[in-house]
């Protein structure tokens, strides 16, 4: 499965929309390193794509603390559980390399995931950052 930008995906809050290319990006490098075998670049892809999501979390709970966001603890708990996927596979190509299971992850769920957060979760807190710029949820 790839993983490309599409339209759907802007939320119309720039600076959130910055973070989502930036970390989409960061996963079609994972995905190359998968299609090559590449287990070294799998794994620095896969920090890297972390750290930017992390980040990316950061600043996403930082503006729903300074908004008083209603749905905050909902998508908090969605960005915990994400990232504890992430924790959970990068121990596993650490320990046992790129398995079925592993490329099964990194080719289907974890894009499934950040795409459909992105259309969900981070629509609805981009329609309360920038009501007028915000693009309604387009399938
Ligand atoms: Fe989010
Ligand atoms: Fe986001």
């Amino acid at each position: 499965m790839a993983l490309r930008w599409t339209r759907d995906m802007e939320t119309g809050f720039v600076p959130m929309d910055r973070d989502h290319r930036e970390v989409v990006s960061g996963l079609q490098e994972l995905l190359l390193a998968l299609d090559q075998s590449d287990v070294a670049a799998v794994r620095a892809s896969l920090r890297v794509a972390k750290a930017r999501v992390v980040a990316h979390f950061a600043f996403e709970e930082q503006l729903m603390a300074e908004h008083r966001y209603q749905a905050a603890a909902e998508h908090r708990e969605a960005h915990a559980s994400f990232v504890r996927d992430v924790t959970r596979f990068e121990a596993e190509v650490v320990k046992k390399g790129l398995t079925e299971k592993f490329r099964l992850w990194a080719g289907g769920r974890l894009l499934l995931w950040f795409k459909f957060h992105i259309t969900t979760h981070d629509m609805a807190l981009a329609r309360v950052l920038s009501p007028v710029g915000a693009r309604p949820h387009r399938r």
